[in-house]
């Protein structure tokens, strides 16, 4: 299979190469695209270097299929171009995800939507897809009425800027600013761009995508959203109020059967997920389970992923995946 992927030079870019590499995802041949600054660089996949050409080259070598991970703006001007020329456009922006002609998908919760019409998939946001592999299971045994979820996010997530700018700071160098406080010692409550409700983008991305993804409106969710100086993954402290009541073994038996899901949850022995533990991994990690004593059917539990690999690379090649097996692509 001929797989381009756009934004090849980025840091969910560069984590789509190693991750088509770790699953043997079968690539027959690997096209890298970036912008025009970066045409003729070399990219290494599997031991071979590829050179860099730019989204229009990259149509006119017809590849397959296209993980997209270069900003929105690129999203929203090549996705339909590379789609009209009949190439299956993945897309990790936020450009597509609530276009309601457009599927939203996160494989373990609801791949089954997937279609021969879909030309243009969009992965969700980071924080959600972490979120909802967790509350799928729970809301299938208890009915979920209202999630409240406070992040704490990796400067990954950002982009190679932001890393940039937390290595800096601990340098002591001056340097380019991804953020506009220091990120170093501090913790920012802002993540994208505010909205006239007083809610942050990435706040309402979590809200809408998670309806949108679990097909129910009827959960309701509250997010705050905050970033911290950490690179291994996201974090996500979660309160779950049920329609039924629930056994906490039930909950800790229900999770770790769900597929991509690990239960680290033994504070006998110091043991939860941390974002240095889940760097580097596909799975979501699960622990701190236990009942919000202040409120009757409701759970409290801790939530950590590697943002760039199922936040971002490994969601994507698993909707590619999806497609194969389907008979889709
Ligand atoms: P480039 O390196 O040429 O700028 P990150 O979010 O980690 O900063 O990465 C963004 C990715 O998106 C990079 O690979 C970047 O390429 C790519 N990109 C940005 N703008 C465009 C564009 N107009 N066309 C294609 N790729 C782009």
């Amino acid at each position: 299979m001929k797989v381009a992927v756009v934004g090849a030079t980025g840091l969910v870019g560069s984590e789509m190469l190693t991750v088509l590499a770790a699953r043997n995802f079968p690539v027959t041949e690997l096209i890298p695209v970036a912008s025009e600054r970066s045409k003729g660089k070399e990219v290494e996949f599997k031991g071979k270097k590829y050179k860099v050409v730019t989204p229009d080259e990259a149509i006119a070598l017809k590849p397959n299929v296209a993980l997209f991970s270069a900003g929105g703006g690129t999203s929203t001007e090549y996705a339909p171009k590379f789609a009209a020329a009949g190439i299956t456009v993945i897309d990790n922006s936020s450009a597509w995800r609530m276009d309601p002609t457009k599927k939203l998908v996160v494989p373990e919760v609801n791949g089954d939507v997937l279609s021969a019409e879909d030309k243009i998939i969009a992965n969700p946001n980071c924080s959600t897809i972490q979120m909802v592999v967790v509350l799928k299971p729970l809301h299938e045994q208890y009915t979920i009425k209202r999630v409240v979820v406070s992040t704490y996010q990796s400067v990954t997530g950002t982009g190679v800027k932001a890393v940039k700018q937390l290595q800096d700071e601990r340098a002591g160098v001056e340097g380019e600013k991804a953020y506009p406080y220091p990120i170093d010692l501090n913790v920012i409550p802002q993540i994208d761009v505010f909205q006239d409700n007083g809610y942050t983008k990435e706040e309402m991305k979590m809200i809408k995508e998670t309806n949108k993804i679990m097909g129910d409106d009827s959960i309701r969710v509250t997010a705050t959203t905050v970033r911290i100086p950490v690179v291994g993954g996201h974090s996500e402290s979660i309160n779950i109020e049920f329609e039924n009541d629930f056994d906490l073994n039930e909950v800790r038996t229900l999770l770790a059967k769900q597929q991509g899901v690990i239960v680290i949850d033994n504070p006998a022995n110091l043991e939860y997920p941390m974002p240095k533990d889940a760097h580097g991994k596909d799975e979501v990690f699960v622990g701190r389970i236990r009942r919000d004593e202040s409120q009757p059917k409701a759970l409290n539990i801790w939530v950590v992923a590697d943002n760039l690999r199922k936040g971002a690379a490994t969601n994507t090649i698993q909707i590619a995946e999806k497609l194969i097996e389907k008979g889709l692509l």
